[in-house]
């Protein structure tokens, strides 16, 4: 089946397997520019011609941090192009890699998978030589296989194909590194052929030594599954401990400093604060929730099940503070809120708790006005009641209470001292514990964490009374 790509019985160097790679959103855009950059001939797919148009022309539409610039060096080496016209695409390639959203259904926790199935017929139809089919995308357990059965039946007579997994862990806002330099290459249910094909397409981070696993169809499904399962349940983990050190009167930020040092726990991943967002762990975690349950497996349904509740109830608590922090009422109130995007250096506002705490703040009588450095467009469409500002001062003009929804680092950065002067009251809400609230406090703002406890104004400076607050 693989004979394109190895001739060795000739002598002859081994042409290099041509991919094409469905669907170009996050995972897809990004995995074509990389296979590029490793030498390969890229032909990226998607049924939106608006973003075929924008991709051919060197323009990413969203932001990830050098993503724009690796698909320009390729579309001049002529190594990726994109395309609507995925049975020329599929014609000119070997492997065809899978990279299309597997959305959460309306209303229902299970994965939404009409795309991915769409793709694997898609391809299957338009087959015209042996080949390998790649599936990359977040999947239940149980879908690779059904999908193999697709292809078996769709694809022509007299054209070999196979089906096989390989999870993808890149993370929005680093996945140009993540896709280059990944922790692990994971590959399920592949035959001796196409796991050879495989290392031959990762054979450059395998070099590098990543880890190259070949695993089962379903264990590699699964994998990809309990990896983000795990990283929601360390953050669930420390938000718990987090309502128990402002029981306390402990901090959170300096116990998940002391426990991460234990080399099983590790401090990745134990920011306590507003929860995780995103256009992945969220729906994971419940379409996981709706395949365990399907099959049975009824501790996972109610582990996850607490961490999803965990999670959304870090929201109300932060609403709760700033309704607080207002004197039990925002009606009215000018709030200042930095953030919108579901974490730093992406402008993805998928079920963001930046965008949902500014919106239930705004629901309730408050004069809500945010600025984001990059999700304000992103933001704005997806709530256009609220007012976006369009930097740090303007957003922050008379505010009765600011909230840190996401730590970018201009936040971080940001000069306490001028932005003092921009509002009525110096009281920030830190909902990611990461502010130098020392820094903050000796410019007479009071500053409240999440399980980090309240930092007083250490004096006011002149003119200007120190706020203390109820909280
Ligand atoms: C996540 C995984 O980290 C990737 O490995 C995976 O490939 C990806 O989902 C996916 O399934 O495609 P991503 O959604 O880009 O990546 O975001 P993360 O960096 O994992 O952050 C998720 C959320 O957790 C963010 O809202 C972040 O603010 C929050 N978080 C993260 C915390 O609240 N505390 C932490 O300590 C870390």
């Amino acid at each position: 089946m693989f004979g394109m790509m190895r001739d060795e019985a000739a002598g002859s160097p081994a042409p290099r397997p041509r991919m094409s790679v469905i669907g170009t959103g996050y995972l897809g855009a990004t995995h074509a520019a990389a296979m590029a950059e490793l030498g390969f001939d890229v032909v990226g797919v998607d049924t939106d011609p608006a973003k075929v148009e924008a991709l051919s022309a060197g323009r990413v539409p969203f932001y990830e941090p050098g993503l724009e610039e690796l698909i320009a060096r390729h579309l001049a080496t002529g190594r990726l192009r994109f395309t609507t016209d995925l049975t020329e695409a599929v014609a000119v390639s070997d492997i065809h890699f899978v990279c299309v959203g597997t959305p959460q259904q309306t209303g229902s926790h299970a994965a939404d998978l009409r795309f991915v199935e769409s793709a694997v017929a898609g391809v299957a139809r338009a087959l015209s030589h042996d080949g390998v089919v790649v599936g990359k995308s977040t999947v239940p357990v149980g879908t690779a296989a059904r999908l193999r059965e697709l292809l078996g039946a769709l694809a022509p007579e007299g054209v070999a194909a196979e089906l096989i997994w390989n999870p993808e862990f890149l993370r929005e806002g680093k996945a140009v590194e993540d896709t280059l330099h990944p922790d692990r290459v994971v590959i399920g249910g592949a035959s001796p052929g196409a796991a050879s094909a495989m290392r031959e397409v990762y054979a450059a981070p395998i070099a590098e030594g990543t880890p190259f696993l070949t695993v089962g169809l379903e264990t590699a499904e699964l994998v990809k599954v309990s990896a983000n399962a795990f990283l929601a349940t360390k953050i669930s983990f420390i938000n718990a401990i987090a309502e128990l050190c402002t029981a306390a009167d402990a901090d959170v930020s300096t116990l998940a400093d002391a426990i991460g040092l234990d080399g099983r726990i590790g401090r990745r991943f134990l920011d306590a604060g507003l929860g995780f967002g995103g256009g992945c762990l969220p729906k994971d975690i419940r379409a996981l929730m709706h395949r365990a349950g399907e099959l049975g497996a009824l501790e996972v349904v109610g582990l996850m099940q607490q961490v999803d509740e965990i999670n959304m109830a870090q929201r109300q608590r932060v609403v709760e503070m700033a309704l607080s922090a207002c004197g039990g009422s925002v009606l009215n109130a000018r709030i200042g809120v930095l953030g919108a995007a579901f974490k730093p250096l992406t402008d993805d506002v998928r079920d963001s708790p930046a965008l949902n705490v500014a919106a239930a703040l705004h629901l309730r009588g408050a004069q809500v006005t945010v600025f984001d450095p990059a999700a304000g467009e992103t933001a704005h469409r997806t709530f256009p009641t609220l007012s976006f500002a369009d930097g740090i001062r303007d957003a922050l003009v008379d505010a009765h209470v600011v909230l840190l929804l996401t730590e970018w680092h201009e936040f971080l950065d940001a000069d306490p001292v001028a932005l003092g002067e921009t509002v009525r009251t110096r009281t920030i809400i830190d909902a990611r514990n990461k502010l130098d609230a020392a820094r903050w406090s000796a410019a007479g703002w009071t500053v409240i964490g999440l399980g980090t406890g309240v930092t007083r104004p250490v004096a006011a400076p002149l003119g200007v009374p120190a706020v203390e607050l109820l909280v």
